[in-house]
């Protein structure tokens, strides 16, 4: 076996609040067990285009370079969602763009580099790419990163909480101005195919409509829904879209598909106010929280989850693991192999208790 010296770090697709506190463990746990750290700059960019980068493409670690970052948003390393190694955007000889298996030079930069090991910090995509390094060759260990709480095998991912309870305080403001002006309010969360965030802080918020990817909803019942609270003294509404909601029959709002990155979402909420305002004769109004849900401090619980994820990816590395992720099983943490984590996407279950409370309290899901 390869013995491990120096290990790379690396944060790959959006940025979820949490990040730094799971580089800080990595870095620290890491030094403190012998090994060197590096971190590879926006992804995989730092070492596939060396040219971008007159200052390095990687970053020398010590613990001084990650005090003081455990309680900050974003990630110190950058990040992207434009970079998959292995379906890299490339420009070909006609001059089109077409995507481009770049595996193999990555892992050849590795080697160049003096890279034994490493730990990659991402959503479905980032761990799915993790994968394939380790298959190449590169022990590896993930840590589930997203703010859409939509990988699999774990209990959640970091960054979820920060993102509900930053949007269960935003509906919380938004009752009073709903209320003051007897309008319904559609407030559009991010989450891409799942309704975690939607679902959670909907119900949190007392939302009186959630929609989410896993029920497609009828507008003419969410309408009604909304019709029957003047009868109980409620001249107001509130209604939590996920991005990805789509009515029945219909499909998601899909901004854009570009080459290597995943398809952007955005207009839902504004489509469900559009459709929603001359069934209810009432005004609605779209607020989209969209990127803000990504943005600040993470939560205590947050925090601490990712300086254990940080800590126990490198413990699998010391124990010689490699093609993993790591989990959250309470009151531990567990291992996962990448494939499982990455097969399927985890969507909210309709038999979840979350979902019979909110149809318990009378919020409508449009179905
Ligand atoms: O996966 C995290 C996420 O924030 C999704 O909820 C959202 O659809 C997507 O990223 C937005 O990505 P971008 O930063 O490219 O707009």
């Amino acid at each position: 076996m390869r013995v491990i010296k120096k290990i790379a770090i690396n944060t790959g697709g959006g940025d979820a609040p949490g990040l730094n506190a799971v580089i800080r463990a990595v870095v620290v746990s890491a030094i403190n067990k012998g090994y060197e750290v590096v971190g590879i700059r926006d992804g995989y960019n730092g070492l596939l285009r060396p040219e971008d980068y007159p200052e390095g493409g990687l970053m020398h670690l010590t613990r001084r370079s990650v005090r003081g970052i455990t309680h900050l948003g974003g990630t110190i390393l950058g990040t992207t969602n434009k970079g998959n190694p292995a379906k890299y955007p490339t420009m070909g000889p006609d001059g089109k763009m077409y995507e481009k298996d770049r595996t193999d030079e990555l892992i050849a930069a590795f080697r160049k580099n003096g890279i034994d090991a490493l730990v990659a910090l991402g959503g479905d995509g980032s761990l799915g790419i993790a994968n394939i390094i380790s298959e190449k060759g590169i022990p590896t260990i993930g840590v589930p990163k997203t703010i859409d709480n939509d990988l699999d095998k774990t209990v959640v991912t970091f960054g979820f909480d920060t993102a509900v309870s930053f949007a269960t305080e935003c509906i919380d403001r938004l009752h009073s101005t709903a209320e003051a002006h007897r309008r319904v309010m559609v407030v559009e969360v991010m989450g891409r195919y799942a309704g975690w965030i939607a679902l959670n802080s909907g119900v949190s918020g007392n939302a009186d409509a959630i929609l989410i990817p896993e029920i497609p909803y009828d507008i003419n019942k969410v309408a009604a829904a909304i019709r029957e609270r003047p009868k109980r003294g409620k001249h107001y509404a509130i209604v939590v879209v996920a991005e990805g909601a789509l009515p029945v029959g219909g499909s998601a709002s899909v901004v854009s598909r570009e080459l290597g990155r995943a398809e952007k979402l955005g207009g839902a909420g504004e489509r469900v106010a559009k459709e929603l305002e001359p069934l209810v004769d009432k005004e609605c109004r779209t607020v989209v929280l969209g990127h803000l849900l990504r943005g600040g401090c993470p939560t205590t619980f947050d925090r601490l989850i990712s300086l254990r994820f940080g800590a126990a990816a490198i413990r699998a590395l010391d124990e010689g693991m490699s093609g993993v992720m790591v989990a959250l099983d309470p009151p531990t943490v567990r291992y996962v192999p990448l494939k499982d984590a990455t097969r399927r996407m985890k969507v909210v279950p309709l038999s979840c208790d979350t979902i019979r409370t909110a149809r318990d309290l009378g919020i409508s899901f449009g179905d």
